[in-house]
């Protein structure tokens, strides 16, 4: 594809783990760490294209002219820095670890440690992937999936579920795949096709999944 196959269009990344608060010091979060979005981000604008990255806490930095850096810390605000930003929009791709559930109360001070069990009431969090799917006008939307188990059918499930066009299917059961370290190994699901990729970096890999999302959007 030629350096600027995407210029003039605007894509959405959400990367990054979401931190739900319990207190002021502590959080409940995942081992995500952003490197997947970033990467995307980066290819994609180096492709010509605005990119709009709304990042949880993640320790990847981007200086890319390119890219308009958000930084959120919990679900609720990377849902609501997604939708200011989602009409304008061309592709969107949600890669984030969004926590499923957060704290029902955050604790104004520091929890104390008095009896021998505590418990913390949870509620759903809303889920950004399926609000955007509902709210699809232009957009090109793709979903990452990380399953442990039946993870085509779920994969496919979460396609038609939330309304996507393509989804990015890593299996934890992959040496080497999934949101914690350098490389990643993927399958992308569409409603036609399935299509599988060996292990590399995620910097290959943003190429292929940006190929991929190019080839469909012009087919
Ligand atoms: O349903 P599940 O969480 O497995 O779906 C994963 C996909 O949905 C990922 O693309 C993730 O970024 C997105 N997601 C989201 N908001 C949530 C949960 C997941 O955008 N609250």
């Amino acid at each position: 594809q030629s350096t600027q196959s995407l210029k003039g269009k605007t894509v959405l990344i959400t990367a990054g783990p979401t931190y739900e608060a319990l207190d002021p010091v502590r959080f409940i979060g995942n081992h995500s760490s952003g490197k997947m979005g970033y990467s995307l981000a980066e290819e994609a604008a180096n492709r010509g294209a605005q990119v709009i990255l709304i990042s949880g806490p993640s320790a990847e930095k981007t200086n890319n002219q390119n890219i308009q850096l958000h930084r959120v810390v919990s679900a609720k605000e990377m849902f609501d820095k997604v939708f200011e930003n989602y009409e304008n929009a061309d592709i969107a791709i949600a890669s984030a670890a969004v926590a499923d559930y957060a704290p029902k109360e955050i604790a104004q001070e520091k929890i104390k440690k008095n009896d021998d069990s505590l418990t913390i009431e949870l509620v759903k969090n809303p889920d950004i992937l399926k609000t955007m799917g509902e709210r699809k006008t232009k957009q090109f939307l793709v979903g990452f999936a990380l399953e442990t188990q039946n993870e085509e059918e779920n994969a496919k499930g979460k396609l038609k579920k939330k309304n996507l066009n393509m989804i990015v299917l890593n299996s934890l059961r992959d040496e080497g795949a999934g949101f914690k370290g350098g490389t990643n190994k993927i399958k992308i699901i569409t409603e036609s096709s399935l299509t599988e990729f060996s292990l590399k970096s995620k910097t290959e890999v943003a190429k292929d999944i940006l190929n991929f999302v190019e080839e469909q959007i012009l087919k």
